[in-house]
Order: structure tokens, then sequence, then C-alpha cells
């Protein structure tokens, strides 16, 4: 066969293969050929560790998550085992409508984003119902429970909606009055950095220490102000520093907790800790 000449008819594809790569290298067929060859390799790569590395990736994040809980339980320190040290909560399940636990169901496997995506198990929210952006809302959440011996020192909230940008997922640490702020972490969030990425900044989340979330009749009264809170105001006990250049994120913080401790949200639960029916 000369020399520049396509390979011709050949049987198997194998046999066709064959043909192609015995062309010269600067023939045109076997270039593409190279270069498909080398697509298929490299996307066969790729795939294969994806897989390969996501059930790495999910115990990492797992454990990421763990450690945000634990710091906001105040029961974090470097160099902690944190499966071990999170064995020291107590996760349940609640029903929102209903603020009960549910019993019977291993809480910690539980995933809030795919129960949030699930119809079968979540709530459609209308305009009007959806402060935090949410669209949709798990019909049951965890919380997780910090105890000494049967007094209940700590719950913790997973609450969560949208930003400017993004949704912003956190962490609320209440008093076991079930209406004070005891700590909180933004530990997933895209807004922009320096402006409502601020939210993550552990600077901004001390100012939420001691405040009150709710009133005397559960009602959500939190606010992110605009600017720095007026110590002289009556509300300042519910209001927390407002994020300067960022009163969409900030507005969406306060939307997502008003949501959150509100009716649809944490409301009937919260009212039976309260009550001394829950924790
Ligand atoms: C590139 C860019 C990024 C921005 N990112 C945010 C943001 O993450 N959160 C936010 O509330 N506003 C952000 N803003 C500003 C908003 O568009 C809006 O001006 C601001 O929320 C108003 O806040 P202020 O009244 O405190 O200035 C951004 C603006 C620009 C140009």
């Amino acid at each position: 066969m000369p020399e520049n000449a396509s390979p011709s008819k050949a049987g198997s594809p194998l046999d066709s293969l064959k043909a192609v790569f015995a062309l010269p290298n600067n023939h045109p067929n076997k270039i593409i050929a190279v270069a498909v060859a080398l697509c298929l390799v490299c996307s066969l790569i790729v795939s294969a560790a994806a897989v390969g590395l996501r059930p790495l990736q999910e115990r990492n994040e797992s454990l990421a998550l763990k450690r945000e809980i634990l710091k906001v339980a105040g029961l974090y320190e470097p160099g902690l085992d944190i499966e071990q040290a999170f064995k020291r909560l107590d996760v349940r399940l609640v029903e929102l409508d209903t603020g009960e636990y549910v019993s019977g169901v291993d809480a910690t496997a539980f995933d809030m984003r795919k129960a949030a995506a699930d119809p079968a198990q979540s709530l459609a929210l209308g305009n009007d119902d959806d402060l935090a952006r949410i669209r949709t809302r798990a019909n049951t959440m965890p919380v997780y429970l910090l105890r000494d011996g049967e007094e209940l020192k700590s719950l913790i909230l997973p609450v969560y909606g949208y930003g400017l940008w993004s949704t912003m997922y956190a962490l609320l640490a209440l008093e076991p009055d079930g209406r004070t702020v005891a700590d909180i972490s933004f530990y997933d969030q895209r807004e922009t950095a320096g402006l409502g990425g601020e939210v993550a900044n552990p600077r901004w989340q001390a100012g939420w220490s001691g405040k009150q979330l709710v009133d005397a009749q559960g009602v959500p009264v939190f606010r992110v102000a605009k600017g720095s809170v007026d110590p002289a105001t009556p509300a300042a006990g519910s209001q927390v520093d407002g994020l300067s250049g960022a009163t969409l994120t900030s507005n969406g913080v306060t939307n997502l907790v008003r949501f959150w401790m509100g009716d649809l949200g944490y409301g009937p639960y919260l009212q039976r800790v309260r009550d001394g029916r829950g924790g």
C-alpha cells in the first residue's frame, strides 16, 4: 500500500483499528484516531477517579459537618476524634408539623437536602410562605441535643435559606429555653467574599450569642439590623449588626431565621421544648 493511502476494506473493527494505527504518524486518519483514543482513555480515568473517590468525599463531607456541629455545641478542640466526640450528642428527627420526635429511625443517616428535593418527603412552599426562598421544606429535620445527664444543655438546629447568590446553610445552637442563641455557624454559602460572604466571619457570628430569636408568644422577632445595632433600641436583644455593603444577604439571613423559627419551621418543636415536652 502506498505510504499515505487510507486502509482498504477491512474485516472486523479490530482489523480497521490495526490498519489505522499502521498508517504513518502524519496521516490525518491516524492523528484523529490517536486524539479520539487519548480522549477516551482520559475520560475513563476521570470517571473512574470520580466514582472511586465519591465514598471518600462523602465521608469527608460528613466529618466536616460533624466538626461544625461540635463547634457550635462548644465541644470541639483541635485533634479531637470527631466520630467519638459526636457520640455525646443525641441526634433526633423532628416531624416539623407536629414538633414531635420521629421514633424508630436512624436520624444520623438522614439527608435533609435529599428529603427536601423529594416530593414524597417534603412540603412545597407557596410564595407567601417561602420566606427563606427554599421552595420546598423537608417534612422532618434533624436536631442535635447536648445533655449533661438528664439536663438539656443546648439544641442545635440546621437552618438554611437564600441570600443574594446562594443558599446559605447554618447550624443554630440554642439555649435550653428554645429562644436564645448560644452560637451559630454559616458553614456552606457562596455569597461574595468580603460582602455577603462575611456571614462566615467568626467575628460577626460572635455577635449572635445571647440574642432572642422569638418573643414571649414564640413569634420570630430576630433581625439583622441595617448598620450597627443601636443598644438603646428595645429590639437590640433580638438584632445583630448588618453586613456592610451586603443588605441583600443580611435580609436573607433575617428571613431564613424567621422562617425556621416560625410555624413552618421548628416553631411547633420549639414550643414543645419551651413547654418542657421536648428536649
Ligand atoms: C460584584 C458584586 C457582588 C456583590 N455581592 C453581594 C453579596 O454577596 N451580598 C449582598 O447583599 N450584596 C452584594 N452586592 C451588593 C448588592 O448588589 C447591593 O448593592 C447591596 O446588597 C446593597 O447593600 P448596602 O445597602 O449595604 O450597600 C454585590 C455587588 C456587586 C457589584
